[in-house]
């Protein structure tokens, strides 16, 4: 008789972190690459790899891996052979889940800068721009940009053009203007302005949504998903997505800057529009919750059967405490 053993959610994060960990370690450096006979200015790499290294909850990349294995695994059962489709396409998914790692570290950098937010405290360390100066924090977070794309477009034959061009693809659209940087700049004009919920919704869908969105279809981009496990997985990233951004803006309210290891309450003193302030805390938990259970279904409508990683990853977005 097989017994079945729950799916541990936090060795399977932890293992698939070290292999993350490990990888932008190696990669956000100042050695030259191949073929290059230059490195990069030391000063400017020490601030990527502080942006980097050390910190944040990696969930952009957890959700790569977990979209990918849920793929993966399903293309496995259908007959290829398991063994060469997982070495084949996990150094994709590595590059993925790195280079939507480093997008996301720019967009903090970014975020944090006078010009923005005005934040001073990050992943529990003084901001990019305190530490290195704002000039090298705004070149910090485009060198992080550019890597991104670099670590996509390797010289290797396990990752086809097509493959290739496709996950550059859903990284440029989520990151750009109809994606992160578009949100943000909404996210810059709505300061004191009374916005609805459904233009709440748009700016946090773009803002932060796009990206973790990305990071499924990323993942998913890595294998060989049909088109109706496609659609669940655009379904699934679109309300962890905004899910995501609604427990950001309850956690500004109701966290500690110790927990959260960035300044608590900053919403409120800078008055930005948050679900918080338009929907009150209760609805917006409540909210939360609704997109989990969307989240759930997508899952379940998608055909997949190894969806384990995906379903703790949704849960712990609504759940988590930091
Ligand atoms: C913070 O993202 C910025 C938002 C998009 C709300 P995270 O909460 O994922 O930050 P880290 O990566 O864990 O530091
Ligand atoms: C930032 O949203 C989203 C990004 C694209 C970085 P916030 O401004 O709410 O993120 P935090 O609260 O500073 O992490
Ligand atoms: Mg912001
Ligand atoms: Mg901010
Ligand atoms: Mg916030």
């Amino acid at each position: 008789m097989k017994i079945e053993t729950p799916f541990d959610l936090g060795a399977w994060s932890a293992a698939h972190l070290d292999r993350v960990e490990r990888a932008l370690e190696r990669w956000v450096t100042a050695e030259a690459p191949a073929g290059v006979d230059h490195g990069a200015p030391a000063e400017l790499v020490e601030a990527m790899r502080y942006a980097v290294l050390d910190g944040g909850k990696r969930l952009r990349p957890l959700l790569v891996m977990a979209a990918w294995e849920a793929v993966s695994g399903e293309t496995a059962m259908a007959g290829h052979d398991e063994a060469a489709l997982r070495a084949g396409h996990c150094e994709a998914a590595l590059r993925a889940a790195c280079a939507v790692e480093l997008i996301h570290a720019y967009s903090l950098v970014h975020d944090d800068m006078p010009c923005m937010d005005n934040d001073v405290l990050r992943r529990g360390k003084p901001t990019v721009h305190v530490k290195f100066g704002e000039a090298s924090a705004l070149l910090a977070g485009d060198a992080l940009q550019a890597l991104a794309f670099e670590l996509l477009t390797p010289e290797m034959d396990e990752m086809p053009a097509a493959q290739q061009a496709r996950l550059c693809r859903l990284l440029a659209r989520a990151a750009g203007s109809a994606g992160m940087a578009g949100g943000q700049a909404i996210d810059l004009a709505s300061v004191g302005v009374a916005l609805s919920e459904s233009q709440l919704r748009d700016m946090h869908r773009l803002k932060t949504g796009a990206l973790l969105q990305a990071s499924v279809m990323m993942g998913a981009a890595c294998g060989d998903a049909p088109n109706v496990a496609q659609a669940a997985l655009g379904r699934y990233g679109a309300a962890i997505g905004l899910a995501f951004q609604v427990v950001d803006d309850i956690l500004d309210v109701t966290a500690d800057s110790a927990t959260l290891g960035k300044t608590a309450g900053k919403d409120a003193s800078q008055d930005k529009p948050t679900y918080v302030s338009v929907l009150g805390l209760e609805r917006s938990a409540a909210h939360a919750q609704e997109l989990l259970g969307q989240a759930l279904a997508a899952l379940a409508q998608s055909g997949l059967r190894h969806t384990e990683a995906l379903q703790g990853l949704a849960e712990m977005v609504v759940n988590r405490s930091c």
